[in-house]
Parts: structure tokens; C-alpha cells; sequence
């Protein structure tokens, strides 16, 4: 099969296209012909060498496929040889052969292309286990999303809306603003212009909202626990602000009975991946058929500019994802 390495951790042009022999699924996989892989952040990290990759997954970057069935490894049931499908994997994406434990697998919604089906995974799987899980956000509620425009914000703000929740999101830049609002935030703010904090206060008349999913971090913790109302869930997923460290006044916990929280998503155990996926499948697929939500594709490169498409996101000039498209087109040239 093509794939791209990580030849040693740096900049985008340590990933290198080469040629590895073909994974063979082993019991419970599913080898699936990856038609579009998905880009997300947590890959860049990968490549700097800052996000270890876990035991037994491969050392391939790409968290998330599109593609069809290849072939099935003892024990699989429910697919069939040429399935169109996408898939949560633990790394091995950027390539043309990928394997993925059953449980991980969602059939490809019809109303999306190879394309669109690769840009769910990651972030749906991650926004349903931290905002709908952890984070139990309810309808009629209130959150706020920071990233509103990354992959993770896109999709969250569109699954909260979806569930009847209200929705306030950040973002650095006034277009950016009205990207998340077009997607259904009823305020985005600008958190180069304005303190998120503020804003938040008088938009819900001080109350505060109900959840914060945050990727930011460090100097922005005090000021989403100010931003949270009683009984308020905060959710750490990242930290793109680069602060790993944080102080709280603990009668604020105490007071308004707040709950602080977070996760990882790739270390955790094919079994809770399953439930997840199970659970997308219940709620969130059927909303993909009808329209009412769909990943919001940036742009798209051939499999070998994986280095361009890094270098794309790490500008962070993106609204949405950003996906490598591996089979078809890209390999007759043409995308
Ligand atoms: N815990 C998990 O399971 C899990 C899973 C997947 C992703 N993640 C994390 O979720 C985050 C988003 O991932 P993604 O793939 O959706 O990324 P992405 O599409 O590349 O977006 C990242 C966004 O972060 C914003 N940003 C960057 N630096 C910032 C700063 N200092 N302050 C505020 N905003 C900043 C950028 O928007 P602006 O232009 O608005 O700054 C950018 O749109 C990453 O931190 C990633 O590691 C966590």
C-alpha cells in the first residue's frame, strides 16, 4: 500500500509518501480501502512528536477513514466485501489499506460522498462522548463552544443545535464569527476583540451557560468557570493556548456545584469506541440523512500533499475540516 510516515518528529515536510506491505485484518477488523482520510489536529501533534502514539496502534498518522470493505477478519458480522463505510482508528489513515476493529465502523451515510463520510469520525465520535456524555448537555440548555470553527466546534455547534440546545461559540476572526453563526450559533464572538467572558455574562443575563467544551487551556480557565451557571459543566479537550496549568477557587466548585472535566479519545478501549459509535449511530446518523447535519468540508488534498494539508492547518486559516483524498480521483491526479 501508499502511505504517509512520520520520518522523525517536525515541521510538515517530515511526512514522506512511501510504499509498506499491505495489514492484514486480524480477529474482530475490518480492512477497509481508504477512499478519503481526515485531517485533525491531534495529528500535527502526533507529527511534532507531543501525542505518543498508544500501544498496538500504527505509527501511520490519520484518525479517522472513508472508504469500502476490503476484507473481514475472523469473527466480523454485519459487513459484507465492497460496504461503504467510515471508521474511527487509533492511527493508519493517511493510506490506502487501513484496519479498524469492527465496533469502530459506521456505515457511510448516503447523503455523504467518501469525502464528507471521512470527516465524521474524529470529531463526531469525540464531540458526542464529551459534550452528550461527560458533559450531559440537555435540550433547552445553554453551551458554549470555543474552536467554533475547527472540526470539533463545527460539529458541535450543528449536534447542539440539532438537540434543541442554545448555542454561544468563539472564534478569531469576525468571518470565522459568522461561519459558526451560519451553522446555527446564536452568537459567535470574537476572542481577538472581545472577553468571551463579558459577552457570555450579558447574553445570558449573568446567569452564566450550562456547558463549556474548551481546546484552549490555561489563562482561558478562570474565565470559563466565571462564564459557567450553577450546576455548569466545564469539558478540557485540548489546549491550544498552551497552558497545561491552572488555579481554581474551589469555593466557586463548592458554591455553584460545578463539575470540571475531560478526556482523551484515542487511548480508550475498542469496547467504550463501540458504544460510542452505537450511540452515533442511534442519535446522529439518521439527522446526517436527512440533511439536517453535515461535516463542513474546508478543502481537499491528493494523498501525497499531506505536508501541504498540515501546513493548512496549522495556519488555522480553516472552517471545518481538512481531508486527503486517497482513492479515485487522487489516484488518477486530478485533485
Ligand atoms: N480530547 C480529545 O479526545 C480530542 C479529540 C480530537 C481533537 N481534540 C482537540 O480539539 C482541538 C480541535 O481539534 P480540530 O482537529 O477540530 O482542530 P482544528 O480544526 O485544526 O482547529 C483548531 C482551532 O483552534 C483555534 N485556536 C488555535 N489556537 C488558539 C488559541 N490560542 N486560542 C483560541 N483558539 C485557538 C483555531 O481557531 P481560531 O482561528 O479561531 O484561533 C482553530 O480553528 C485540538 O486542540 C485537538 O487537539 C481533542
Amino acid at each position: 500500500m501508499l502511505c504517509i510516515e512520520i520520518t522523525v518528529p517536525g515541521g510538515p515536510e517530515v511526512l514522506q509518501e512511501v510504499e509498506r506491505e499491505d495489514p492484514a485484518p486480524g480477529p474482530g477488523d475490518v480492512l477497509i480501502r481508504v477512499e478519503a482520510a481526515g485531517g485533525n489536529r491531534p495529528d500535527v501533534l502526533q507529527r511534532r512528536g507531543r501525542y505518543p502514539v498508544p500501544p498496538g496502534a500504527s505509527d501511520i498518522p490519520g484518525l479517522e477513514v472513508a472508504g469500502t470493505v476490503a476484507a473481514l477478519g475472523e469473527g466480523v458480522e454485519g459487513w459484507r466485501i465492497g460496504d461503504r463505510l467510515c471508521a474511527l482508528v487509533a492511527g493508519g489513515g493517511y493510506a490506502t489499506l487501513c484496519v479498524a476493529p469492527a465496533p469502530q465502523c459506521l456505515p457511510a451515510p448516503s447523503a455523504l460522498d467518501f469525502i464528507g463520510a471521512a470527516a465524521l469520525p474524529e470529531t463526531f465520535f469525540t464531540v458526542w462522548t464529551n459534550v452528550f456524555d461527560r458533559g450531559r448537555l440537555q435540550a433547552g440548555e445553554s453551551a458554549l463552544f470555543h474552536g467554533g470553527s475547527s472540526g470539533i466546534g463545527t460539529t458541535a455547534i450543528q449536534l447542539a443545535v440539532s438537540r434543541g440546545a442554545r448555542v454561544l461559540a468563539t472564534a478569531g476572526s469576525d468571518e470565522k464569527c459568522r461561519a459558526c453563526e451560519a451553522l446555527g450559533a446564536e452568537r459567535a464572538i470574537n476572542y481577538r476583540t472581545d472577553d468571551f467572558a463579558e459577552v457570555v455574562k450579558d447574553l445570558t443575563g449573568g446567569r452564566g451557560v450550562d456547558l463549556i467544551l474548551d481546546m484552549v487551556g490555561g489563562d482561558y480557565f478562570a474565565r470559563n468557570i466565571a462564564s459557567l451557571a450553577t450546576d455548569g459543566r466545564l469539558v478540557e479537550i485540548g489546549m491550544m493556548g498552551g497552558g497545561m496549568s491552572a488555579t481554581i477557587d474551589l469555593g466557586d466548585v463548592l458554591r455553584r456545584r460545578l463539575t470540571i472535566t475531560g478526556s482523551t479519545l484515542r487511548p480508550r478501549t475498542v469496547g467504550e469506541k463501540g458504544r460510542i459509535a452505537a450511540a452515533l449511530r442511534r442519535e446522529i446518523w439518521p439527522l446526517i440523512e436527512e440533511g439536517r447535519v453535515k461535516p463542513v468540508i474546508y478543502r481537499t488534498f491528493p494523498l501525497h500533499e499531506a505536508a501541504a494539508a498540515h501546513r493548512m492547518m496549522e495556519s488555522s486559516e480553516h472552517v471545518g475540516k481538512i481531508v486527503l483524498v486517497i482513492g479515485g480521483s487522487a489516484r488518477r491526479g486530478t485533485v
